[in-house]
């Protein structure tokens, strides 16, 4: 039977989103991002929008009770969903434990030169969110959203500092504990996120089956 409920890890910029996007239309279930969760709280400036950014423009973690919260609301009772950036670290993986089961995780590795080379050519549309890449993912017109054709942007985190913390940081420290958690729970596998955008997600489908 095909897991549906999915936990993606893995560095900024490994395809976590575009990945997502696709396997939760294959499947059928909702894709729940925290990041674009908390962007569009920052965006409407909520309480919670205004205590996360400072930490998001610093690429640290936003507080562990403030995401927890916020994503126990989204998933409690769904029985099926792809998780996109929750849990980041060990705390957040038992919190997730104590809501939901997860059938299968999988990581995403790609190391840290194409890390930078996909967050540098990274854009994003301002109003749907889709992501868009010069390099490998063009919009049809030059610089305009497919579906909205407003222009397109660069996220304010996607700057060659922020992403070294957001490696350093949010994901080399983190990282080790939670592979450890998951793999003795038998629901881990990795994936190798270095080619092209699709056969990552030929990939993470045989992942699931
Ligand atoms: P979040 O938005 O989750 O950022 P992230 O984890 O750093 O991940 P990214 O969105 O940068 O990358 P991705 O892996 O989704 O890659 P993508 O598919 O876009 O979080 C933002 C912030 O919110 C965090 O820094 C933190 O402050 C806070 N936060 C979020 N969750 C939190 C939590 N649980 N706890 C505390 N704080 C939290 O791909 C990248 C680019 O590459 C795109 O341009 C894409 O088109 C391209 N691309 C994708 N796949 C390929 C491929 N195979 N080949 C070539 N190009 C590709």
């Amino acid at each position: 039977m095909t897991a549906r409920r999915i936990v993606l890890l893995g560095p900024p910029g490994s395809g976590k989103g575009t990945q997502a996007v696709r396997l939760a239309a294959w499947l059928g279930v909702p894709h729940i991002s925290t990041g674009d969760l908390l962007r569009s709280e920052v965006q409407n400036r909520t309480k919670l929008g205004l205590q996360a950014q400072s930490f998001m423009d610093r690429g640290e973690l936003v507080p562990d009770q403030l995401v927890a919260e916020m994503i126990r609301q989204r998933i409690k009772g769904a029985t099926g969903f792809v998780l996109d950036g929750f849990p980041r670290n060990i705390k957040q993986a038992e919190i997730l434990e104590t809501v939901t089961t997860v059938d299968r995780v999988l990581h995403f590795q790609l190391d840290r030169e194409e890390i930078i080379r996909r967050l540098s050519a990274r854009r994003v549309c301002p109003q749907c969110g889709a992501v868009y890449n010069l390099i490998s993912s063009l919009p049809q017109q030059d610089s305009l959203c497919d579906k909205c054709k407003i222009g397109l942007v660069q996220r304010s985190d996607d700057t060659p500092e922020v992403i070294q913390r957001r490696i350093d940081v949010q994901y080399a420290r983190e990282i080790g504990p939670m592979l450890e958690f998951y793999r003795k729970r038998n629901v881990l596998r990795e994936i190798d996120a270095q080619g092209d955008i699709e056969s990552v997600y030929q990939a993470a489908q045989r992942a699931l089956e």
